[in-house]
């Protein structure tokens, strides 16, 4: 037990995904591939699309679902951390965006960029504020518009991601048994050229040639990314694990980020933790980049499978390469 005054805790959840559904049939009708090499390579059977609006709409939309579940005033909001690498522009930050969207008057807040670990990283950053005695409420969220980046013609990428978001609200607690108890987070800038969007910023700003060769565009190797995410995350799952004293039998969930269903497989495996004790949702909303990890936590704390007093280990792998995990107790009802 650490010797902080308080634990964050996450004391209200709220999703957002667009109505737009594609799904794997509408790829075959623009790409080369098929329904069963996406759901067997992947574990994707369809994905979210955001058609009109930004990664900021997504965010505020998945704060004013947290606001319906919770008596606050929005005014009472300290701060707001928005993860994202899909910014609705470099600046100013989302986070100011959505403060203004959601009328929290009193916010300050910014964006944090860690791409899949984004949710991860922001809410370690989130619960510090919590921690550390000055903040009473942060909400942390995780949005991401990947269709505004997404080349609809590379059928090795174009099928993995979808748009949504998800957003917790943290408070502090001083019962130290719940919320979060540990995290282990970690970068490797030396796997740049792997997972990136090279064009657009000070490296290579905005041209016409920046646009012929596509650089506004994700670009993955999806097979390296693979061999890295499949240790990557499955090691410090079972790092966290271990240095936290918990067998598979103690923890209710791996929370595991949903980029490809083997990789979440791998680490479950690596872990000790049978099938049904992972969330999924990955074969409805594809990879939401930052937003994958808090939608499983909406959807699984809403239908009441996480419940209070529950061990959680969140496990997430990005670009960066980030990774990392937390171990995480449920505090509330
Ligand atoms: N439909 C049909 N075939 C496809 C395809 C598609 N959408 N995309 C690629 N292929 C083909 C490839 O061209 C390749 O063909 P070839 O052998 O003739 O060259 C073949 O399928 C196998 O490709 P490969 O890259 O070996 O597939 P894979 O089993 O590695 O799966 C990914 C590809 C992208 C699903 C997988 O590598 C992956 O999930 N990568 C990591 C993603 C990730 O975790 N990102 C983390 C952070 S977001």
């Amino acid at each position: 037990m650490n010797n902080r005054k308080y634990n964050a805790v996450i004391t209200a959840v709220g999703m957002y995904v667009p109505d737009k559904v594609l799904d794997n049939k509408y790829f075959e009708s623009i790409i080369d591939t098929n329904d069963e090499w996406i759901v067997t390579r992947t574990g994707i059977k369809e994905r979210r699309i955001l058609e009109n609006g930004a990664t900021s709409d997504l965010a505020a939309a998945a704060i004013e679902d947290l606001l319906k579940t919770k008596d606050i005033n929005r005014e009472e909001i300290d701060a707001i951390i928005v993860a994202t690498v899909t910014p609705d522009m470099f600046f100013p930050a989302t986070a100011c965006l959505v403060q203004d969207k959601i009328g929290a008057k009193n916010a300050w807040g910014f964006d944090l960029s860690a791409a899949c670990s984004g949710f991860l990283f922001a809410f370690q950053v989130g619960s510090s504020l919590i921690e550390c005695g000055t903040y009473k409420k942060v909400i942390v969220v995780g949005a991401d518009k990947m269709s505004s980046i997404v080349d609809y013609t590379d059928r090795n990428n174009c099928i993995l991601f979808g748009d949504g978001a998800a957003a917790v609200l943290l408070e502090p607690s001083e019962d130290k048994s719940v919320g979060l108890q540990d995290t282990i987070l970690k970068t490797d800038g030396s796997g740049e050229a792997f997972l990136n969007m090279r064009g657009g910023g000070s490296l290579n700003p905005p041209s016409h040639e920046t646009v012929d060769n596509k650089m506004h565009y994700l670009f993955q190797d999806g097979k390296s990314v693979y061999k890295v995410a499949v240790v990557g995350m499955a090691d410090v799952s079972y790092e966290i694990m271990k240095r936290n004293n918990l067998t598979a039998d103690d923890v209710a969930y791996l929370i595991p980020h949903q980029a490809n269903l083997r990789i979440i497989d791998a680490t479950a495996k690596r872990c000790g933790i049978p099938p049904e004790k992972v969330t999924i949702n990955i074969d409805k909303y594809g990879n939401t980049t930052a937003a994958t990890i808090p939608l499983c936590i909406v959807e699984y704390y809403r239908s009441g499978k996480i419940k209070k007093g529950d061990k959680l280990v969140f496990a997430a792998f990005g670009a960066g390469f980030t990774w990392g995990s937390a171990f995480y107790v449920w505090g509330v009802d």
